[in-house]
């Protein structure tokens, strides 16, 4: 359910509900377990059940104790759910279909808007710049509260830009480059501050290594990031594992989100059990953190008022329908969002790349003949299975990977209409399609690579240093 739709019935947060109601149930097994007074239990069951009114009145739901409120709830993954639908939380993209995942559904089901027409034309007016190919072709396809970041922006009220990445791995695949290159492309065309967070400490936590090695990834990955093109005077970028350390004011903010949020709440959203690491359990407030500017007092120079705008895949916005539910009620503004969606595997749309399975994906340290090799021989492909029936009845770009790449790192336009056209009426075969996204790739990835090999320690050094950047507040 949308925020919006709540706040339309009940000046109370469903979520603050949620909690009077199970501590009012509490309430009464406690009076009865006690055997108080009949007067003070029936006084205490009144109380409730007018408080699961309200709670039904305000989320159009009925209470279920330990399943807070459907906006708050990870997007209906738990058993129960039809066969069909997909499953998408931060660890797990899993869908039946090969054309992927249905993200209008998945707009429903988060409660999030879409990037329609009417948003792209009107980032196109405020900046004065070409919408990017990610936005023109529904790559980023979903938002929170954008128009809210554009009507600051046109009212010349600063707002700054928020991402990150986990370093589970030294080696980057493409897809990891999707939020980046957006987040460059919105970075210049706004000209505001940039902050990407590292989340050494989550890779920590949720995989097999050691804090020393999450930290090496944390270095490595930083190189890639840099290579992206990343003015250092508008971005800072932050290990976990460093920067928490060393500064007072973030570590206020996480626990400001810690003492609002549930251990209830996160098992809502998060699907965490009792099982589960108390580090895990309490990690969603450090990324939910840099979305205030308050962390960043070198930055903004103790402001409050900065907005904050994040692009990130949509699998991460569990941590952001959090940080957005607890933002108001610690006294700051909620982040506004841009989701893109998964890039696929080689092997098809069904689920998310894996950095473990170099066959999965092309890596940003695979060589010309490796980009070759892999796409030819791994790209999943919607074309027919003979020359003939090919010609006659045309391949399916809609399942075909190599035409997904292309939509991702094809600039031309016109060049990718022409071969959507060629393929699907069949007079484009397979390998000519796969030789396309091949030469399309190979000098990206050289490129990236140059760029990288003259990134410095010096370089990630500067990044890293927590700075005041080119920006008055
Ligand atoms: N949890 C993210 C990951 O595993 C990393 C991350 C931290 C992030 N903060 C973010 C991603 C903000 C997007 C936006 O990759």
């Amino acid at each position: 359910m949308a925020d919006i739709q709540n706040s339309s019935f009940c000046s109370c947060n469903p979520l603050e509900l949620f909690e009077q109601v199970t501590a009012q149930g509490e309430k009464v097994r406690s009076l009865k377990a006690e055997k108080a007074p009949k007067d003070e239990i029936e006084a205490a069951v009144k109380l409730l059940l007018s408080l699961k009114l309200s709670y039904k009145t305000s989320t159009g739901q009925e209470y279920k104790a330990g399943s807070p409120p459907t906006d708050f709830t990870p997007v209906s993954n738990g058993p129960g759910d039809a066969q069909d639908e997909d499953f998408v939380d931060p660890w797990t993209v899993q869908t039946s279909n090969a054309k992927g995942v249905d993200y209008d559904k998945l707009i429903v089901r988060f409660g999030s808007s879409k990037i329609d027409k009417d948003l792209i034309n009107r980032i196109e007016r405020v900046t004065g710049q070409k919408p990017h190919h990610f936005l023109r072709r529904g790559i980023f396809f979903s938002h929170r509260d954008m128009h809210q970041i554009l009507d600051a922006y046109e009212n010349k009220k600063p707002f700054y830009l928020y991402t990150g990445r986990g370093p589970s791995s030294e080696a980057l695949h493409v897809g990891h480059l999707i939020p980046f290159i957006f987040t460059k492309w919105l970075q210049e065309v706004f000209n505001v501050p940039l902050v990407i967070q590292l989340t050494d400490d989550e890779k920590y936590l949720w995989k097999d290594l050691t804090i020393e090695k999450a930290y090496q990834y944390t270095i490595e990955n930083v190189k890639d990031i840099i290579a992206c093109g990343f003015d250092v005077n508008k971005t800072f970028i932050f290990s976990d594992l460093d920067y928490l350390g060393s500064s007072p004011e973030f570590y206020k903010n996480i626990i400001k989100v810690q003492k609002h949020v549930t251990f209830n709440q996160v098992k809502g959203i998060f699907g965490f059990t009792d099982s589960d690491c108390i580090g895990k359990i309490s990690f969603p407030a450090i990324q939910a953190a840099p979305s205030f500017c308050t962390s960043f007092p070198q930055i903004f120079n103790n402001r409050k008022d900065v907005q904050c705008l994040i692009p990130c895949a949509i699998d991460q916005d569990p941590y952001f329908r959090m940080t957005r539910d607890v933002a108001p009620r610690i006294g700051y503004a909620k982040p506004a969002l841009m989701h893109s969606v998964f890039f696929p595997a080689l092997q098809g749309a069904q689920t998310k790349m894996s950095a473990s399975d170099p066959n999965s994906s092309i890596f940003l340290t695979d060589t010309p003949k490796q980009i070759k090799t892999k796409i030819n021989k791994h790209a999943f492909s919607g074309g027919k299975d003979t020359v003939e029936e090919h010609r006659k009845y045309g391949g399916n770009c809609d399942v075909d990977v190599s035409y997904m790449y292309l939509t991702f790192f094809l600039e031309d336009d016109d060049k990718l209409e022409q071969i959507k056209q060629a393929y699907t009426s069949g007079a484009l075969l397979t390998g000519e399609l796969k030789k396309a996204l091949i030469e399309t790739l190979q000098p990206l990835i050289a490129t990236h690579q140059q760029r990288r090999k003259q990134v410095t320690s010096e370089m990630v050094k500067e990044f890293m240093t927590p700075r005041k950047l080119a920006f008055d507040y």
